[in-house]
């Protein structure tokens, strides 16, 4: 049976950061659903977060990086993502990594939403991810040591029977079932923003890695934390793409039909305060009745400071010159996701997860902006460092086992139907009424998480998966009775320290806090 050491899950910067490390040393498969580029990595456009000028500190970043998660993060992992992040950030640029410079020839560092400090590296003006993971992916596409394994979906992940991940089943676009096994398999497939009807996500993202670690056995924690961003570009009621912060950092103000900034009288940073208050203002005016709008008439040259948000724009038909883009707050950040220990191991032997599926803490109740470019760089290196220090298990035992589950039939619901119920019960501002509606409605089909999919297609796969990641959070969402971060409770509007202070809800573990 054909084995390779380290089979990836995904490509985005964490999937390449961790490959680029271990190609010289072990044999790696990246495996995914679509075509490579298709990760919200490559979609990004603020930045990377790092405190590279001589005017902050990696402890201001610790502390923007705390506030911002409202103290559920953990302090030695933040410690270790601003340090270690930051030296990832200078060797990068010290190998020729394209970030924007200033005239003057220094590193042209953005600001957005709750940093106390301009830090924000960027690429392209706009296009950050794209060059990045470009840059990376250009120094090991040749590897031959690296197999790229593309439009195929991992509809399910293979244990011993010590229980141990030993390798993954997939269907390639024509549904057909193929197997691949290694002593390491790591999930790194990126959030769920597709689970909600209005997303900055790419559309493929919709919770996989949640569905395929749960149904192994893996913890999975702090799911009722998905960070909505303030400002998606929506015309005619339809989402087209990020706006991103970065805009408001170089100026730009949310603004009414009436020309109002709505932001001055809500939080001290304003149209940069964190990103759960500005969406949910923004939320509370649309309730109303009122569209809301990023006045960009205070940039200069916007068109060369954000070349891709401009062309979006005038795809859609909006005239940038009248100064007004029409947004909307849609799903964005995944904070919550399969529990790892500071090198990225799952609680299943042989299985690790790194980036937005894994939660490692870095995040807290809410992501910090920019911050999760670096969290790929991070963790792509602590798993590296890990997986090289490893002795190879000689000893391991490569037969699957076989699950005794009964098939899933027929899907009693549309993939569309789960994302608006999502949106209207289980978004922006929660509670429990809504909330127990949710959970009703989902439960009210009889389908189990564990049932037996080999003869679904994709399609009917990833809606099963998007069944599975919702009812976790939701009935996480419900748990948490308190406003803490990005989770907004309309019936419980405040922080509960005495119950909840970094306490975090669980699943597949037997006591559920
Ligand atoms: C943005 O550019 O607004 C998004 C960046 C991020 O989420 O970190």
């Amino acid at each position: 049976m054909p084995k390779t050491d380290v089979i990836i899950i995904g490509s985005g910067i964490a999937a390449l950061q961790l490959a680029y490390n271990l190609h010289q040393h072990l044999h790696v498969m990246i495996i995914t659903k679509n075509q490579l580029t298709a990760n919200n990595s490559y979609l990004a456009q603020g930045g990377i977060a790092a405190a590279i000028s001589k005017d902050d500190h990696t402890q201001h970043h610790f502390l923007d990086t705390m506030i911002a998660g409202d103290w559920h993060g953990n302090e030695q992992a933040v410690t270790a993502l601003v340090q270690e992040g930051k030296q990832a950030v200078e060797r990068f640029i010290h190998a020729g990594a394209p970030f924007d410079i200033t005239r003057e020839g220094t590193y042209d560092l953005g600001i957005e939403g709750a940093h106390s400090k301009p830090r924000i590296l960027h690429s392209g003006g706009d296009q950050t991810g794209r060059k990045i993971t470009g840059f990376i992916m250009d120094a090991i596409a040749a590897s031959s040591t690296i197999e790229w394994v593309q439009n195929e979906m991992v509809i399910d992940l293979m244990l011993n029977r010590s229980g141990n991940c030993i390798g993954v089943k997939t269907k390639n676009k024509q549904d057909q079932c193929k197997t691949y096994f290694a002593s390491h398999v790591v999930l790194a497939t990126g959030g769920a923003g597709g689970l909600f009807t209005r997303t900055s996500n790419h559309p493929s993202i919709v919770g996989d890695g949640i569905a395929l670690a749960y149904r192994a056995g893996a913890h999975i924690t702090d799911l009722e934390f998905f960070q909505f961003h303030p400002t998606i570009l929506t015309v005619n009621g339809k989402t087209i793409g990020l706006i991103s912060e970065a805009i408001r950092g170089a100026g730009a103000k949310l603004v009414n039909e009436d020309g109002e900034k709505i932001m001055t009288d809500i939080h001290p940073l304003q149209d940069l305060g964190p990103r759960h208050i500005v969406a949910y203002e923004i939320y509370k005016q649309l309730q109303s009745g009122r569209k809301i709008y990023l006045d960009i008439s205070p940039i200069t040259n916007f068109q060369d400071q954000f070349p891709s948000i401009a062309a979006m724009c005038l795809d859609n038909h909006i005239d940038i010159h009248k100064c007004r883009i029409p947004v909307t707050p849609g799903s964005h950040f995944m904070m919550g996701g399969i529990m790892v220990d500071k090198w990225g191991c799952t609680t299943k032997k042989g299985l690790y997860a790194i980036g937005e599926v894994a939660c490692s803490g870095v995040h807290g109740a809410n992501r910090l902006a920019s911050n999760s470019l670096l969290e790929g760089l991070v963790y792509g290196n602590r798993l590296a460092a890990l997986l090289l220090s490893t002795k190879k298990d000689t000893t391991l035992d490569f037969d699957p086992i076989e699950k005794n589950q009964s098939p899933l039939i027929q899907l009693p619901f549309t993939k569309e139907a789960l994302q608006d119920t999502m949106m209207r019960h289980v978004g922006i501002i929660r509670n429990q009424n809504g909330l127990t509606k949710q959970l009703n409605w989902l439960n009210r089909f009889a389908l189990t998480p564990f049932q037996a999919i080999d003869h679904k297609s994709r399609s009917d796969i990833e809606t099963y998966f998007m069944w599975i990641h919702a009812v976790l959070m939701t009935e996480s969402s419900l748990l948490r009775t308190e406003s803490r971060g990005a989770h907004i409770r309309s019936d419980f509007p405040n922080k509960d320290q005495i119950n909840w202070y970094k306490k975090r809800i669980m699943h597949n573990q037997e006591n559920n806090r």
